[in-house]
């Protein structure tokens, strides 16, 4: 049977860190504030001149260099955001260009937090349909672009960095088991941005058409999260024929500590088997599961044969989970 693999990681984490305690200095918040509310202590973000096209580049020139395969034999680059370079065009033909992967054909696709699962589940339909062999899936954000720094609520939550995975056509047992996806644009006022191109971002000076900055309604968003998140865990495992107990790694979108730990416990899974890294990274929207997985590969905790539990919830509303087997 035809199944879709996972041949390579990478990922990449601009150098500059934003602590806690800078940030302190920048809005009216604590450390203490942040870090019981969210477990995140510090993030990076994107130097002056740096684009999510050179973060995304990054983490796929790592993932093909893991993965042994070279530029030129990937078929198809998608680029999972919603902080690409440009309204158009993709950020994907950007990096399509920067990795010289001539071959490939590029698209961007739009589902914020949950960008990388939905970008997993359309490289496996163009591998299992036998249309493109070798596919780059990359998640890259640089959310500091499009908050507002003086809006406490939201600036103290999210990072910039992207993550890639090498997707390959495989035989066998090992590779994605299944993919669930997920929308209801309901919600969509919950959480959402009006802005423009990460490169050229909006200036506070165009606010009187409307704020330009990401706007959320957090609490409301937590719970939501929560519930779609262990909805759609629970849905992968039953579709499998698998309970909590044969997962060997919950690797969730680093949202913040208190949605996972929630949706860990809710799910039955131990927190010593599940990926966290927020702490360090912050949320990174579509970048967060690839940079998780590839933290948790390249540190050896994931061996062949584990079991691996994805699920991600984000603006739109979207959500959804996957299956690995390794
Ligand atoms: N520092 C200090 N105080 C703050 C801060 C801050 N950075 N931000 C908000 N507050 C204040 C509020 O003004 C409010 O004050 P008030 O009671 O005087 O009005 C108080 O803290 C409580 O505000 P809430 O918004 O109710 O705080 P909550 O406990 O819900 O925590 C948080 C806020 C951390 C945003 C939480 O709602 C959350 O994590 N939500 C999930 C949102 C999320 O993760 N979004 C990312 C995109 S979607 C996704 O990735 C899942």
């Amino acid at each position: 049977m035809r199944r879709t693999r996972i041949a390579g990681t990478g990922s990449y984490l601009p150098e500059k860190i934003l602590t806690n305690a800078d940030l302190e200095r920048m809005v009216e918040t604590s450390d203490e504030w942040i870090t019981a509310r969210t477990g995140i202590r510090e993030r990076h973000i994107a130097a002056p001149g740096e684009f999510t096209s050179d973060l995304a580049t990054e983490a796929g020139r790592r993932a093909l260099a893991m993965a042994g395969v070279a530029a030129d034999e990937i078929d198809l680059i998608i680029v999972a955001t919603v902080t690409g370079d440009f309204s158009w065009p993709a950020t994907a033909c950007v990096v399509q260009h920067n990795l010289q992967a001539g071959r490939a054909f590029a698209f961007d696709i739009s589902a914020a937090c949950s960008g990388f699962l939905y970008g997993m589940s359309i490289a496996d339909s163009y591998i299992k349909a036998g249309s493109a062999k070798k596919v780059l899936l990359i998640g890259a954000e640089v959310f500091s672009r499009i908050v507002d720094w003086q809006d406490r609520g939201t600036c103290i939550l999210f990072g910039d960095g992207a993550g890639a995975a090498v997707l390959v056509a495989g035989e066998g047992d090992h590779g994605l088991l299944s993919c669930h996806l997920h929308a209801d644009g309901s919600f969509w006022p919950l959480l959402y941005q009006m802005g423009q191109g990460s490169r050229n971002p909006a200036a506070p000076a165009s606010a009187e058409q409307g704020n330009p900055f990401v706007q959320m309604q957090g609490n409301e968003v937590f719970k939501v999260a929560v519930r779609s998140l262990c909805e759609a865990g629970e849905e992968a495992l039953d579709a499998n024929g698998l309970h909590a107990d044969d997962v060997d790694m919950l690797i969730p979108h680093q949202a913040n500590r208190r949605i996972l730990e929630a949706t860990a416990k809710r799910l039955g899974i131990p927190l010593e088997r599940v990926m966290v890294n927020v702490d360090r990274v912050g949320n990174t929207s579509a970048a967060s599961i690839p940079i998780a997985l590839d933290e948790a590969h390249r540190s050896g905790r994931i061996k062949q044969g584990d079991t691996l539990l994805l699920n991600a919830f984000g603006g739109g509303f979207t959500w959804g989970a996957a299956l690995i087997r390794w």
